[in-house]
C-alpha cells in the first residue's frame, strides 16, 4: 500500500521527507515524490522507481528548500506507475498539495464534477480529485476546507495537505488507513506508520477514523468532522524498525493474514454501486458474455488453487464450463481454444514466467484474456484485454494469503456478475448472493476471530511427517491451497485428497495417528465427507474438521474441530481457507522456520 509523510519545523523538510519515504520502502511501492513549501511556492519532484531516483533528483532532498513539505510512495491502484500519475498532487491554482494512501471508491463522480466545473486533470489516479475539491473548497480557512472535501469522500484515506498560503502549517486526515503523528521539539511529523518517525521521535499520537489533525512546527491540534478539537492521549513507540515494519506482529505473513478482511473489502467494495456490479472499465457487454461457451482459468501454485476453488461459483452461477489449467502444463498442451474461449489468468505478482507463457499461448489461438492481478502494470496486466485489480496492497510474506483470497473474492465477483448480465439468476438469488458477497469481509474476520485455539492446535503437528488434507467439491478446493501452505512455510509433506477419493488407493497410507484435515463447509456433500471422516477414523486417524459453528453432527467423529461463520456453500473456499492459513503458520512457527522467506522459495517465479 502507499506511504506518506510530512513534516515542518526548523530543519530543511526535503532531507527528512526523504528519509522518512527509505523507512517506507519495505511496503512496496513503484514510484515516489515530495512537495515543499517555500517562500510562496511548491517545489514538486516525482519519480516513478525507487526512492534513490527522488535522491539524485534533489540532490538528497537540497534541492527543494524549505521548512515543511509532504512526502508519498505510490503502490499504484488507478493509473500506472508513471511521474505524472505519482503523489503529490498540485491543485490547479498551484496553492496546494496532497499526498494520500488508500481508495476513493466515489472519484469517477467527483472527477466528473470537477471537470464540469473547470478543473483539469494532470492524472489518471483516483486521489487527484481530493486537492481540487480542497481548492474548490478553499475560502481562507484550510481546515474547514479539509473537512468539506472529506466529507465528500467514500473510501479509504490516509491524507497530507500543505498549502502555500499557511507555508508551515499541514493538515492530515485519517479515514480506515493509518496514520500516525509524531511530536518533536519545535518539529512535527505525520506519517502512515512509525517506521517513518522512531528516528526523529517516539512520541506519537494516533489518528482514528474522522479525525483531522492541522500540525504547525509548535503545535498539533486534533479535530472531529464538526471541526471541534479532540483531545487526544500521546503514546511511546516501543517499537524497533523490524517490529514496526510488520506492524508490530512477529512476520509479514501474520500481518498479511489479519489485513484479509480489509484486502477483500478494499477489492471488493468500490464495485459494487447501488447493488450492481461494476467493473471499472472492465465491463464485458450482455452480447461478450453470452458469445463465451468455455472459459478456461490458468496460474500456478496459489493462483491456480484461487482458480480451483472459484471455479464452482462460476460454474453454478454463469452455467458456462470452467477448466482450471496449471500454466505450466497448459502452455505445452496444444490446448482447444478459439475466440469463443474466455482465459481468466489469474497471478499476483503479475510476473510468473509460465503463466505469461501461458496467457501468451492461448491468446496467440484466439482467447480473449482477463487477469487477475495485484501489482499495477505488471506484464500479466498489460498483456490482457482487461484487468481485474485484487487491491491486496503488496504482500511481502512468499506464501500467499491475502493475494490469495483476493482473488478468489474477484472470481466470486464476476461470477455473480456475468451471471446477472446474462439473466440467468433469479433477481432474489442475485439479492441473496450480493449482500453475501458484500459480507464476506465479516466473514472473514469472524473466522479469525473463531481461530484462538490453532497456535495449541499446532503444536500437535509440529512433529509430525505428513498430514492429509480432504474435502470435496469446494472443500477440496480449499483443501489445495491448505496443504500448500503448510508444505510451503512448515516444510511437512501435507497432500490434498478428495475424499470420495481415498478408498480408490490412498487411504492404504492412513494408520494409527495419521494427521487428516476434514473440510467440511459444503453442505451439498456434508454427509459423504462425514462418511469419509468415519473411513480414515477406522483406520486410526488423528481428524481434525473444519466446519460451520453448531455443527453438532460431526463434533461425534471428530476428535478436534475448527470452526468457521456459516456462509453461503459457493463462498464457503474463503472463509474455511483462514484457519488453514493461520494452522500452517503456527505449525512452522512452532518448528522455528523461516515463515516469510521460505526456504527454496521466491516471491515471484519470473524462470520457467
Ligand atoms: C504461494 O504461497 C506461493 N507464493 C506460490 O505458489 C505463488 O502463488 C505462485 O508462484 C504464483 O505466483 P503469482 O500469483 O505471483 O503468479
Amino acid at each position: 500500500m502507499c506511504g506518506i509523510v510530512g513534516y515542518t519545523g526548523s530543519a530543511q523538510a526535503g532531507p527528512i521527507l526523504l528519509e522518512g519515504l527509505k523507512k517506507l520502502e519495505y511496503r512496496g511501492y513503484d514510484s515516489a515524490g515530495i512537495a515543499v513549501i517555500n517562500n510562496g511556492e511548491i517545489t514538486l519532484s516525482k519519480v516513478t522507481g525507487r526512492i534513490d531516483n527522488l535522491y539524485e533528483k534533489t540532490d538528497g532532498g537540497r534541492a527543494a528548500p524549505g521548512r515543511a513539505g509532504i512526502g508519498h510512495t505510490r503502490w499504484a491502484t488507478h493509473g500506472m506507475p508513471t511521474d505524472y500519475n505519482a503523489h503529490p498532487h498540485l491543485s490547479n491554482d498551484g496553492r496546494f498539495a496532497i499526498v494520500h494512501n488508500g481508495i476513493i471508491e466515489n472519484y469517477a463522480l467527483l472527477r466528473e464534477e470537477l471537470i464540469e466545473k473547470g478543473y483539469h486533470f494532470e492524472s489518471e489516479t483516483d486521489t487527484e480529485v481530493v486537492v481540487h475539491l480542497i481548492e474548490m473548497y478553499y475560502n481562507g480557512d484550510l481546515k474547514r476546507a479539509v473537512i468539506r472535501t472529506c466529507g465528500r469522500l467514500q473510501g479509504s484515506y490516509a491524507l497530507g495537505v500543505a498549502c502555500t498560503d499557511e507555508p508551515e502549517r499541514l493538515f492530515a486526515a485519517r479515514e480506515s488507513s493509518p496514520l500516525i503523528i509524531g511530536l518533536g521539539i519545535g518539529e512535527n511529523f505525520f506519517a502512515s506508520d512509525v517506521t517513518a518517525l522512531v528516528s526523529y521521535t517516539r512520541n506519537a499520537i494516533y489518528m482514528e477514523d474522522g479525525e483531522f489533525a492541522e500540525i504547525t512546527p509548535d503545535r498539533v491540534t486534533v479535530y472531529d468532522v464538526t471541526g471541534s478539537p479532540v483531545k487526544k492521549e500521546v503514546d511511546r513507540i516501543t517499537w524497533d524498525i523490524q517490529a514496526a515494519e510488520k506492524g508490530g506482529y512477529p512476520h509479514f505473513m501474520l500481518k498479511e493474514i489479519m489485513e484479509q478482511p480489509g484486502a477483500v473489502k478494499a477489492t471488493l467494495a468500490p464495485r459494487i454501486k447501488d447493488d450492481e456490479i461494476v467493473l471499472d472499465g472492465q465491463d464485458f457487454s450482455a452480447a461478450e458474455l453470452l458469445d463465451i461457451n468455455k472459459i478456461l482459468i490458468t496460474a500456478c501454485g496459489s493462483a491456480y488453487y484461487a482458480g480451483c476453488a472459484g471455479r464452482f461459483a462460476i460454474e453454478k452461477l454463469f452455467r458456462v464450463p470452467v477448466s482450471v489449467e496449471l500454466a505450466s502444463e497448459l502452455r505445452y498442451s496444444d490446448p482447444i481454444i478459439d475466440e469463443h474461449t474466455l482465459l481468466i489468468v489469474i497471478s499476483q505478482s503479475g510476473e510468473t514466467a509460465d503463466t505469461i507463457a501461458a496467457m501468451k499461448e492461448c491468446r496467440s489461438r484466439g482467447a480473449k484474456t482477463l487477469a487477475i492481478v495485484n501489482v499495477v502494470g505488471s506484464t500479466v496486466a498489460k498483456l490482457a484485454d482487461r484487468t481485474i485489480y485484487t487491491w491486496a496492497g503488496p504482500e511481502i510474506a512468499v506464501a500467499t494469503t491475502k493475494g490469495y483470497t483476493t482473488q478468489l473474492s474477484v472470481l466470486y465477483l464476476f461470477a455473480l456478475y456475468a451471471a446477472r448480465k446474462t439473466g440467468r439468476i433469479e433477481d432474489g438469488e442475485y439479492e441473496h448472493l450480493l449482500t453475501t458477497l458484500k459480507n464476506l469481509p465479516k466473514r472473514l474476520q469472524e473466522s479469525i476471530d473463531l481461530s484462538s485455539r490453532i497456535p495449541k492446535l499446532a503444536k500437535r503437528y509440529a512433529h509430525t511427517r505428513s498430514i492429509f488434507f480432504i474435502g470435496r467439491n469446494t472443500d477440496a478446493a480449499a483443501a489445495l491451497e491448505g496443504a500448500l501452505k503448510m508444505k510451503e512455510i512448515s516444510y511437512i509433506h501435507a497432500e490434498s485428497y478428495p475424499a470420495g477419493e481415498l478408498k480408490h488407493g490412498t487411504i492404504a497410507l492412513i494408520e494409527d495417528h495419521q494427521p487428516v484435515i476434514a473440510l467440511c463447509c459444503n453442505d451439498s456433500v456434508m454427509e459423504k465427507t462425514m462418511n469419509n471422516i468415519i473411513e480414515v477414523k477406522a483406520r486410526g486417524a488423528d481428524v481434525l474438521a473444519v466446519t460451520f459453528r453448531k455443527n453438532d453432527r460431526i463434533l461425534s467423529l471428530a476428535d478436534e474441530m475448527i470452526f468457521v461463520p456459516k456462509t453461503d456453500t459457493v463462498f464457503a473456499a474463503i472463509v474455511e481457507i483462514i484457519p488453514l492459513q493461520l494452522l500452517a503458520y503456527y505449525t512452522a512457527r512452532e518448528k522455528g522456520c523461516d515463515i516469510d522467506k521460505p526456504k527454496n522459495l521466491a516471491k515471484s517465479v519470473t524462470v520457467e
